[in-house]
């Protein structure tokens, strides 16, 4: 795409999240804590033209680079994602996700008797199965919809 059709601006620095599927951005807003309150700088593409994806969603954070527990969880919900890390308006560092082996801290479990939400002061950790996330205190498997179980601080 020529620089006078380029939709959403380049950054000078901070994380570029490409090649999200269509239809994730908000989800990936929630799990970033975005919440439009923080007073970062935040761009949204939705719907882009990819040669790719055919459409897709990017997701521009100004100024702010990615926790693991934050890609782990990036990585379950918008696994074909790239992670670009911006630095004086350059790629600085390119990240294809993976699957995480579980996830900390960033999943809230259903269950209402599980410890986890308890007033106890436990973290959240699922293992991730080929089909969802299994809480590791009382086993209650999540298999859709993961973006709704995400904890919003
Ligand atoms: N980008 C940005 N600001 C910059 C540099 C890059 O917003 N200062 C964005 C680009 O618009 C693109 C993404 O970061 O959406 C990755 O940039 P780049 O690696 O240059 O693009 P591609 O080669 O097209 O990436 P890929 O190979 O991952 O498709």
């Amino acid at each position: 795409m020529s620089d006078h059709q380029l939709r959403v601006s380049k950054i000078p620095r901070g994380t570029v999240i490409d090649h999200i599927r269509a239809g994730q951005a908000l989800n990936v807003l929630a799990i970033l804590g975005i919440d439009g309150e923080s007073g970062e700088t935040v761009s949204v593409g939705m719907n882009i033209p990819s040669d790719r994806m055919g459409h897709k969603d990017i997701v521009k954070v100004e100024d702010r680079e990615l926790s693991q527990d934050e890609v782990d969880v990036l990585s379950l919900i918008a696994p074909e994602a790239t992670i670009n890390i911006i630095r004086e308006y350059e790629v600085a560092e390119k990240q294809y996700l993976e699957r995480p082996e579980r996830v900390v801290g960033v999943l809230s479990c259903p269950n209402h008797n599980c410890i986890t939400n308890a007033d106890e002061p436990v973290e959240t950790k699922f293992d991730v199965l080929d089909d969802g996330v299994r809480c590791e205190y009382c086993d209650t498997i999540v298999r859709e919809d993961l973006a709704a179980h995400i904890a919003v601080e």
